[in-house]
């Protein structure tokens, strides 16, 4: 696991930031007993505390690190709040991402790149889908290892033949690599994908986007577009990293917390010849009572 410490430390020490991602990430434990959401909250805050007091040297930082990931090992491993997490993740979140999507999706042949769980292409294929799973490390919980799955060992490179599938989903892998890294991937999309390429990210500055219906109902977001570009950007960094390591107990993930605003993306997927067809802002609303732990971004590609 590599970690962008500079980022990392950078968006610890915006209180700013590190206050709003709190709100953000308790807001759907509410719900639990109380007790439990008691020591979630303690369990975050504390985190956050001892990376926090730990910036003063990078041996007191790699000291703090590694007993976190102990302590949210422990955590995850908790019936409850393991079971809390699966249901979100497994279920309620691919139920709404393809709820967002599905219409988006061309053709049969489907790449879910950077599949983690594997979870929404357990739903496709239950569509008739044809899905092939990529990924660097295996992540696939125990139903969804019957798929179509390829171990990519070079982060750069998709294994797959030219124009060999019709839609590519990225969904919230992108930021996890570096900017050439990033590059080459889109170039391999761009080779690999007939029809369409639908990325998800986590965005700040969000002024380009025209269709912001979101913000209406969505009072987090409309937070989120009144802090300074810097603490939006530290929100997402913060954010990314509660939920992979804090949440999730991933340590085989690397964090260069590569996120670009919504101006570079445009950038990037104008200078590979890329035609943004749409662009959907999902914001941190998620349903009616519950909210992402991030800003979210959909850009839906078609490849010519
Ligand atoms: C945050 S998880 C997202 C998983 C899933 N797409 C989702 O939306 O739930 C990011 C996943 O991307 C994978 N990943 C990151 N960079 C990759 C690369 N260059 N090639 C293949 N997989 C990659 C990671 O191993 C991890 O499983």
């Amino acid at each position: 696991m590599n970690i962008d410490l500079l980022k990392l430390k950078t968006a610890l020490s915006d209180d700013i930031a590190v206050q709003f991602v709190l709100k953000l990430r308790l807001i759907n434990y509410r719900f639990l007993p109380k007790n439990n959401f008691k020591i979630v909250s303690k369990h975050f805050k504390n985190n956050l505390k001892t990376l926090k007091q730990g910036l003063i040297s990078p041996l007191k930082f790699n000291n703090a690190l590694t007993n976190i990931i102990q302590e949210n090992g422990r955590l995850y491993k908790e019936p409850w709040f393991y079971g809390f997490e699966y249901e979100y993740r497994n279920q309620k979140l691919v139920d709404i991402e393809l709820q967002d999507i599905s219409k988006y999706i061309i053709g049969k042949k489907i790449l879910d790149f950077g599949c983690g769980s594997g979870e929404i292409s357990n739903v496709l294929s239950q569509q008739n889908k044809k899905v092939t799973l990529i990924d660097i490390t295996d992540h696939r919980t125990d139903p969804n290892k019957k798929l179509n799955f390829i171990k990519s060992y070079d982060s750069s490179i998709i294994p797959l033949d030219d124009k060999s599938i019709d839609t590519s989903l990225v969904f919230s892998v992108l930021h996890h690599n570096n900017s050439t890294i990033i590059k080459k991937l889109i170039l391999e999309l761009k080779r690999i994908t007939k029809k369409r390429i639908i990325i998800k990210e986590d965005i700040y500055n969000i002024d380009m986007i025209q269709n912001k219906e979101k913000l209406k109902n969505d009072v987090f977001l409309q937070e989120f577009c009144t802090l300074s570009l810097k603490s939006q950007l530290n929100v997402i960094i913060l954010s990314d990293f509660i939920s992979n390591l804090i949440i999730q107990n991933n340590t085989q993930i690397d964090f260069p917390f590569n996120f670009f605003d919504d101006i570079s993306w445009r950038k990037l997927f104008s200078e590979f010849d890329l035609q943004l067809k749409l662009v959907y802002l999902d914001g941190m609303r998620r349903d009616e009572s519950d909210y992402y732990g991030s800003c979210h971004i959909y850009y839906i590609i078609d490849v010519l």
